[in-house]
């Protein structure tokens, strides 16, 4: 019953096949249902299944010991936990930037662990990511930034890719700055292009990978509030690693606590932040107030 997955030089892991997707879904949703604000529908399957995924590098480095975490349709799903707790990791995992060493990933129920170089591609697609360092084209203005992937990857024709383009810079404030090359934009508006790029590709999931540690304080807010209105009042299913607390209560719907490579502890902000059961939560959350 239990499929094998070998990691690179020794450690391998026993790890049971993907769920059969009815039965996921009606745990996941009996398991959920308390620990987040999505609004439930009977019935319905989370867009990202993780089971059992587990990461090491280079045989021996254990980074991701056990993952279990779905993620619902318009869910904001922020994640929390000191450096090191495989925070980036798991979010490379989902876009398979990194590849598991044992367990499973499923978007919409379709298995995206062990698929070949071309189909990698194809997944992605669906995944959008931020990320802390922006990873703009230096030398393409911001249009261009945000419709390369709609020309290159999604093989729209220009005239859409531009008008995708301007809808989105418009939506994060850069109506006014559609032709500037990044080394001419402050950090924050660097990111907010980046945002416009990752939203233009029309995801089924956003991941953001601490989009505000490298803004300056006063950047910082303009960045936060383009996410909070896409949050808010886009469609968009969002996971967000961060330090802003303040986000992470108003805006999460979940609050997911990470620490050594597993989720300690989840559930909505209010619980987790005003009354979090795991010590370790605790001691996190006491060491950053
Ligand atoms: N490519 C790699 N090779 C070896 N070890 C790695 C690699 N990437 C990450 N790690 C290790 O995995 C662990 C988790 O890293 P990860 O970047 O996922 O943590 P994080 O929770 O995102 O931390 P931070 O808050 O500092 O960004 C760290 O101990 C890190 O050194
Ligand atoms: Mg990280």
């Amino acid at each position: 019953m239990f499929g094998k997955n070998h990691g690179h030089g020794g450690l391998t892991f026993d790890v049971p096949p993907a769920m059969d997707a009815a039965e996921a879904a009606r745990i996941a949703f009996d398991h959920d249902l308390s620990l987040s604000k999505h609004h439930f529908v009977e019935g319905e399957h989370p867009v990202v299944r993780i089971e059992h995924l587990m990461k090491t590098f280079d045989g021996e480095t254990q980074v991701l010991r056990d993952v279990n975490l779905n993620v619902w349709n318009g869910e904001i799903v922020v994640v929390l936990g000191p450096s090191g707790s495989g925070k980036s990791t798991m979010l490379r995992c989902i876009n398979l930037l990194e590849t598991p060493t044992a367990g499973h990933i499923l978007i919409d129920d379709d298995e995206i662990t062990g698929k070949s170089a071309k189909e990698v591609g194809l997944i992605r697609r669906d995944l959008g990511m931020v990320f802390q360092s922006f990873n703009l084209f230096p030398h393409l203005t911001a249009l261009e930034n945000v419709m390369i992937g709609q020309t290159k990857v999604l093989k729209k024709n220009k005239d859409e890719a531009r008008a995708e383009a301007v809808k989105q810079l418009e939506a994060v404030g850069l109506g006014d700055r559609i032709d500037y090359k990044p080394p001419q934009l402050s950090g924050g508006q660097q990111q907010r292009v980046a945002i416009a790029r990752a939203v233009a590709m029309h995801p089924k999931v956003l991941l953001f990978d601490e989009p505000t540690s490298a803004l300056d304080p006063e950047l910082v807010r303009d960045v936060l509030g383009v996410m909070r209105e896409l949050a808010l009042h886009g469609d968009m299913t969002m996971i967000v690693v961060t330090h802003e607390m303040g986000f992470a209560r108003d805006v999460g719907d979940r609050v997911v606590f990470m620490e050594g490579g597993v989720v300690v502890e989840q559930g909505l902000p209010e619980q987790v932040f005003d009354n979090p059961q795991h010590d370790r939560t605790k001691q996190f959350l006491g060491s950053i107030k």
